[in-house]
């Protein structure tokens, strides 16, 4: 039999949600992708669904939802662009975004996937972006006449942005870009492309401040993460890193007149079998660069080949690098609480210009072994360097 009690408080708490969900729904403008025309099939090209949704959301003088329900929506090329009438538009992506199974679609095209420009307050919540970026790595793998490829997702010239809960599948290139952004949050996202995918870097950011990037796994063929030119209060904490090259800050010196990296914070991070742990690197030439106030903490390396590098003789193909000297400044860089193994004898690698040597280098209870029993070294060239703590190897001190 019903409790009528129950019933009543059953009928209150119903009336109570319908009131809030109406509130809610009276301040944000929703737009649905899949009542704007997109076809959760996988086969459908859904672009313009995606673009009017953006439209509207950005035309919207009141916060804006855009909705993407569950399924497989094909989607090409997209910008969207600000500036918008408002300063909260989420993305809710329940489901995922395909790009073209033929690469040249997007790979050739200006080279983002999904982009967003001059914006200001975007989140994106959840979702997967699958770049189908496998058939061109195969190809770029055979051949050099190959377009570059498109990076899945990036912020240009943006403002105030989140994204939570992405996973980012097989990007052509890079997979997320920020270049010109202030204050960027990027937390709970996952990376995953095979590790010998070409140039899928997981995260790259330069000419940015303020951005944080927490609790992330990536799982890649290039950097994990790349600190590019231009990077200031940049806040990494809570990484899983392997495959893939490691956290790079560099290249840098690729230009003359080059904006410095500043106030960088690395910590949190496990390394897992990747090509290297924390790496710092320039190009063996003149440039107004530098690399400042640098904190690499907290960190476990688990097979990783270079746990800690600094290259400034980084030359591909030797072209271009006269005389090989770095104008790249490197200062005050600590490195604290590193610990685990090194695939390679060398663990510890600084190996800076002859014209600028490092200066301010610290090293604070850094344990490394060579393959978890032997003892491993250090190469130390132009490096001013202190230690605390236990520091081992200390051939080079
Ligand atoms: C360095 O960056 C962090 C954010 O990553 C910020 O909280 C801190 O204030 C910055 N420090 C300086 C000296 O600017």
């Amino acid at each position: 039999m019903a409790n009528p009690v129950m019933s009543l408080i059953l009928l209150f708490l119903s009336i109570v949600s319908i009131f809030l969900s109406s509130v809610s729904m009276a301040d944000n403008a929703i737009f649905n992708v899949v009542q704007m025309g997109a076809k959760p099939n996988g086969k459908t090209d859904s672009t313009m669904s995606f673009l009017n949704a953006w439209k509207a959301a950005c035309g919207s003088t009141k916060p804006a939802t855009i909705i993407v329900p569950l399924g497989r929506y094909l989607v090409k090329q997209a910008h969207f662009r600000g500036k918008c009438n408002n300063k909260a538009i989420t993305f809710r992506i329940d489901g995922t975004l395909l790009a073209p199974s033929n690469y040249n679609v997007i790979g050739n095209a200006g080279n983002y996937w999904l982009l967003f420009e001059g914006v200001d307050g975007v989140s994106i919540r959840g979702g997967n972006l699958d770049g189908r970026g496998a058939a061109l790595w195969a190809c770029k793998a055979s051949s050099n006449n190959r377009p570059s490829g498109a990076t899945n997702l990036a912020f240009v010239n943006s403002n105030n942005v989140a994204i939570t809960g992405l996973t980012s599948l097989n990007s052509q290139m890079f997979h997320i870009v920020i270049n010109g952004c202030n204050k960027v949050k990027v937390q709970a996202v996952k990376v995953l492309a095979s590790g010998n995918s070409p140039n899928t870097d997981g995260i790259h950011v330069q000419l940015s401040s303020e951005v944080s990037i927490l609790k992330t796994k990536i799982h890649t063929g290039d950097d994990c993460i790349s600190i590019g030119p231009g990077t200031t209060n940049l806040w990494i904490q809570e990484i899983a890193c392997g495959p893939g090259h490691g956290i790079s800050i560099g290249s840098l010196g690729k230009d003359f007149k080059e904006a410095g990296v500043q106030n960088v914070t690395v910590k949190s991070v496990i390394f897992k079998n990747t090509q290297n742990g924390v790496r710092i690197k320039s190009l063996g030439r003149p440039s107004t660069g530098f690399v400042k106030n640098i904190i690499f903490q907290h960190t476990t390396m688990i097979n990783v080949q270079n746990p800690i590098v600094i290259d400034q003789n980084y030359c591909p193909d030797n072209i271009n690098c006269p005389g090989q000297v770095s104008g790249v400044k490197i200062s005050d860089v600590t490195y604290g609480d590193i610990h685990g193994s090194s695939a390679t004898e060398v663990a510890v690698k600084f190996d800076c210009s002859k014209g600028n040597p490092c200066k301010g280098i610290k090293l604070e209870n850094v344990h490394l072994t060579y393959k978890n029993q032997l003892p491993a070294q250090a190469s130390c060239d132009n490096v001013a360097l202190t230690t605390s703590g236990l520091v081992q190897p200390d051939n080079c001190l």
